[in-house]
């Protein structure tokens, strides 16, 4: 068994009890946030929400059976989303499990700035095109076809795991998903989009021992390896963009936060954008770069 624990028939069973004996499982295999983790892992088994838990009746010793075994699995640190079976994104519950990247809260933001733009064209009474390069589990294309319902939203994936939830989450939403490689996808629509938005994969490969067992494990290797200096794929997004654009229409991409100033350096480096800017996430750090096609 992983965790190291067996499942603890001795515990108290009030929720109170449960909740604070699971906390200190979950803190002492290392989980970043062991009291809302298990707090989020009771309200999945007993089918509530976690602020309503503690005005919901004591568990049942069929769901306490259901809630140690979860408990276990993330102390062996399983994703609390894959445990849970989905993973909230700005208005979104999307569907998640292995095969999927788990959508993360610091890419809500980037997410809102292709919302924002695609709202600015529509109070000029424009339709918005918008592209969704990487799209995983379709997190960004749904937040913006469902914030913005006048655009035209397209999406694209590589990997088959992936693009099935994203096929999935993305069904019925009018979102345009394509299976393939962005270097060379929606070439139908090369210098017809406005607003190109992508979370690539951004890791460098020296990065490993720093990842989270919870990303290194169980985040597929597609969404996270992007060469020696992680800017790989940055680098196809810059010329995917430039290809898509139509002149003065806008890039925003994702990057780690150590890459503040080089991956902003990839799209200046390449001559054609203007107002190449950083913008910092919602714990402050360097996390996506804009910029407009000059020509
Ligand atoms: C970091 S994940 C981001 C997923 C999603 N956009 C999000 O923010 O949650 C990157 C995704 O890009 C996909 N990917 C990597 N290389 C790709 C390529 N060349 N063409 C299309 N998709 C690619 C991966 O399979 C993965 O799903």
């Amino acid at each position: 068994m992983t965790g190291g624990f067996d499942t603890p028939r001795e515990l108290g069973s009030t929720t109170t009890d449960v909740l604070a004996e699971a906390t200190v499982r979950l803190a002492a295999s290392g989980v970043p946030s062991p009291e809302y983790d298990a707090a989020e892992l009771l309200a999945h088994v007993t089918g509530t929400s976690r602020p309503a838990l503690r005005l919901a009746g004591e568990p049942t010793a069929e769901q306490l059976r259901a809630f140690w075994a979860l408990v276990v699995r993330r102390a062996g640190r399983e994703p609390l989303q894959h445990l849970t079976g989905t993973a909230a994104f700005r208005h979104e519950e999307l569907a998640v499990g292995p095969g999927v990247f788990v959508p993360r809260p610091e890419t809500e933001l980037l997410a809102g700035w292709a919302v924002d733009r695609a709202r600015d064209l529509v109070r000029e009474g424009r339709v918005p095109v918008v592209a969704d390069l990487c799209t995983g589990s379709g997190a960004i294309a749904l937040s913006v076809v469902h914030e913005v319902p006048e655009a035209q939203v397209h999406a694209v994936e590589l990997d088959e795991g992936a693009f099935g939830w994203a096929s999935r989450n993305l069904a019925g939403s009018g979102v345009d998903l394509r299976q393939g490689d962005i270097a060379t996808a929606l070439s139908d629509l090369d210098g017809g989009v406005d607003v190109v938005v992508s979370n690539p994969p951004y890791i460098p490969m020296g990065a490993y021992a720093s990842v989270t067992p919870e990303a290194r494990d169980h985040d597929p290797a597609a969404a996270l390896w992007a060469g020696e200096d992680g800017l790989t794929a940055i680098r196809v997004v810059e010329q995917v963009a430039a290809r898509l654009l139509r002149p003065g229409g806008r890039v925003g991409c994702e990057h780690a936060d150590a890459q503040g100033e080089v991956a902003p350096a990839v799209f200046a480096a390449a001559g054609r954008w203007a107002e190449v800017r950083d913008h910092p996430d919602l714990a402050g750090r360097p996390r996506y770069l804009t910029a407009r096609l000059a020509r």
